[in-house]
């Protein structure tokens, strides 16, 4: 087939059912699928839609947040290269930065600084339903439940329609996400709560919520930056499972709490933000050098996947994974090395040269390294989804928040193809 070059940004379909010919304006690469809906047999027939499990080929929205270019390795938010960011920024300033599209004034970062401290505090009452989780419940599902509590003591936060409360929900959520988060994990270990501290900075508060005990807790700094730079590794990642979760309960015009908890309980899932914690789990259970082979060979069976390996967008590398290799060193220079580091770096340099993994396009991604590092400060498996749930929190809101605004945006609503009985009569029991 040859194609005449024009500089007309559209579409050209043939039906060959009709023989009818349509053309489709093209804008930003994209055609409207609702123009398709003209393309039809009869006028009784619906018309034509595109089907798209898992909306591998589908723009939900137009998104000002972040960029992101699977090929070539590359994650910016709001123009600004993920590595930049990670190198010279800080998490709460990246929050920022999410949500209002540009860097702050150090005036500006000052006064959200101290407004993310002035709502770091939770009600007392839900200190009460934390204790109530049982002695073993998972901290990502006593996060999720907590965040979907939280909304219940703010009326306000269903006026979604006002700027100033959805400014309020949003600092409200990125900061006491970490308290709850850290709270799950003292109710885990059956240890007091420790409440947040104004002289300590973001990142800094969650460890001392974490790990203190009694009045006692200091933070390496070098420790803290690592899980700081984390934080901002984890921030947005444009349409991902979670986000879209958030963004299609919140299109219900549903208050915040209530769609960030239907984010969490998207990235609780082993192939989104569980991963890490699915990670570390394998990477225990293959335990030597020895048993790598076998392992290798099972996945390349299809018995199960090499977790942290692979992303639906990344195709080439995750930028993310080399940011996280350097916070690795920085932080086992601290803690010292981890025996399981060692399984990890084999797995990966096979991973990298087998023909299974090079044909298929399965790179380490952001999960691979992380809770190597989330082990080495001493957090166990079970609360690394909870650290990826307060990383992505800013992205949560940043991305409801433009969702809220845009005026093109309705109730979330996919169409099926039906593949079901066709219309027949109910049949009385006793003749079934
Ligand atoms: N190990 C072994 N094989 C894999 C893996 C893996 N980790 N990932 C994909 N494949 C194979 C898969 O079996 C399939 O092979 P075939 O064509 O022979 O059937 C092929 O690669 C394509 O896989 P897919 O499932 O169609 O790819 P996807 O884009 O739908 O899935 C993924 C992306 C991330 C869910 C998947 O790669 C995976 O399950 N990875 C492991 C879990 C993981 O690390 N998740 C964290 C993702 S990054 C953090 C985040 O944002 O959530």
């Amino acid at each position: 087939m040859t194609t005449q070059p024009t500089n007309a940004e559209t579409l050209t379909i043939t039906d060959n059912r009709t023989g009818q010919s349509y053309e489709l304006p093209i804008s930003d690469g994209t055609i409207r699928a609702t123009d398709l809906r003209q393309i039809k047999t009869d006028d009784a027939d619906f018309g034509l839609m595109t089907y798209d499990p898992a909306f591998m080929n589908t723009a939900s929205c137009r998104s000002a947040i972040t960029f992101l270019d699977g090929d070539a390795g590359v994650l910016q938010y709001r123009g600004y290269p993920i590595e930049q960011l990670a190198a010279k920024s800080t998490f709460l300033e990246v929050a920022y930065l999410l949500l209002y599209g540009e860097l702050p004034s150090a005036t500006q970062l000052d006064g959200w600084v101290g407004e993310i401290a002035d709502h770091m505090f939770v009600h007392e009452n839900v200190r009460v339903f934390m204790e109530g989780f049982r002695y073993n419940a998972h901290p990502m599902g006593m996060l999720l439940s907590a965040i979907g509590a939280l909304g219940t003591f703010y009326p306000d936060a269903s006026k979604i329609g006002d700027a100033d409360l959805r400014h309020l929900q949003a600092v409200r959520l990125i900061a006491k996400m970490r308290t709850l988060g850290a709270w799950a994990f003292r109710h885990t270990l059956g240890q007091p709560f420790v409440y947040p501290d104004r002289e300590k900075s973001y990142t800094e508060n969650f460890l001392a919520m974490m790990f203190q005990i009694g009045n006692k807790y200091e933070a390496d700094p070098r420790l803290e930056h690592a899980l700081d730079v984390l934080f901002i590794l984890h921030a947005d990642q444009e349409q991902n499972c979670s986000t879209s979760a958030v963004r299609s309960v919140g299109s219900s015009q549903v208050d915040p709490y209530s769609a960030v908890a239907a984010g969490i309980g998207a990235l609780y899932g082993p192939l989104h933000g569980g991963a890490n914690e699915a990670v570390l789990r394998m990477l225990r259970r293959i335990g030597t050098q020895e048993n790598i082979p076998a392992f290798m060979e099972g996945v390349k069976a299809g018995n199960e996947r090499l977790m942290g390996f692979g992303h639906r967008v990344y195709k080439n590398f995750d930028p993310r994974a080399t940011i996280i290799k350097k916070a690795c060193d920085d932080v086992f220079e601290v803690t010292g090395v981890s025996p399981l580091l060692s399984i990890a770096q084999e797995l990966e340099q096979i991973a990298l040269n087998d023909e299974y993994f090079v044909a298929r396009k399965l790179y380490p991604n952001v999960d691979f390294y992380s809770g190597l590092i989330y082990e080495a400060l001493g957090i166990p498996a079970e609360m690394f989804p909870v650290l990826f749930a307060i990383g992505r929190t800013p992205g949560w809101v940043a991305q409801w928040n433009e969702m809220i605004q845009d005026t093109e945006q309705k109730i979330s609503r996919p169409r099926q193809v039906y593949i079901g009985p066709a219309a027949r009569d109910y049949v009385a029991i006793e003749n079934r």
